[in-house]
């Protein structure tokens, strides 16, 4: 259940060009978030919420991981937040991944930029009940990747970069051919990489998480009705989602 809380600001710093990974304690949301779900953060002289993904839970020592970018003012002031502050947070936020190991020996994980973030905990989680874990990670560029090696130790890891500085050159569904066979595959970026990854893996069971176009971020305001094929239309990411069945959502 999302509730309102303050967590306490733990650690912060800069991972990559523009990425900030903080640490945030609270004994709640660490026990309770699943892989998915999301921080709806207030920050101080501002009347919106700003959704961010969990990244990743440490349930023994309270802490949840966010990786925000540092894009326009909220972000920024965000990232200017210094360790011991407390933040006023709602959550955790939305409906995240079923983790779901029956019948299943392989996920695949496809992120791009700071959708990569909500792949980590999903993947953390799935290789620690035995499942193998493969991840295709998208990003502008070199000076862009993050966490390469984390998700290396949870098994084979493709970095794939827009510019080719670095892994890959080109988009995540340039690297699809290189990986080997799975049972469902997991994903959440831009909305034209969840277009693209959607149609090249038709025939396979998906899902998708969907994190833009958010206000109230607790199913009360509408601002992030999405269309879907199922009987009841329209759907709200924020509180039927974010995540999503790839083959239930109009993208
Ligand atoms: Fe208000 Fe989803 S953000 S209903």
């Amino acid at each position: 259940m999302i509730k309102k809380e303050s967590m306490q600001v733990i650690s912060s710093k800069e991972i990559a060009k523009d990425t900030v990974e903080m640490k945030l304690e609270n004994s709640y949301i660490s026990e309770t978030a699943v892989p998915g779900q999301f921080l709806h953060i207030l920050l101080e002289g501002h009347s919106l919420r700003r959704p961010i993904s969990i990244a990743d839970v440490d349930k023994e020592k309270k802490l949840v991981t966010i990786l925000f970018k540092k894009l326009g003012s909220g972000t920024e002031q965000l990232a200017e937040v210094n360790s011991g502050a407390l933040l006023d947070v709602l959550g955790p936020g939305g409906n995240g991944f079923t983790v779901d190991t029956k019948g299943k020996s392989t996920v695949l994980l496809i992120g791009g930029g700071i959708g990569v973030p909500p792949m980590y905990y999903l993947g953390k989680t799935y290789a620690n009940q035995g499942i193998n874990v493969i991840s295709v990670l998208g990003f502008q560029s070199k000076e862009h990747v993050f966490y390469e090696e984390e998700f290396q130790e949870l098994g084979e890891t493709f970095i794939v970069t827009n510019d080719g500085s670095y892994g890959d050159k080109g988009f995540v569904t340039n690297a699809l051919h290189k990986v080997g066979k799975f049972d469902n595959y997991y994903s959440c970026g831009p909305l034209p990489m969840l277009k693209a990854i959607t149609n090249k893996l038709q025939e396979k069971t998906g899902f998708i998480s969907l994190e833009e176009r958010m206000g109230c971020g607790v199913g009360a305001c509408f601002a992030c009705v999405l269309p879907t094929k199922t009987e009841k239309g329209y759907k709200k990411i924020c509180s039927d989602g974010p995540v999503f069945d790839a083959r239930e959502v109009v993208l």
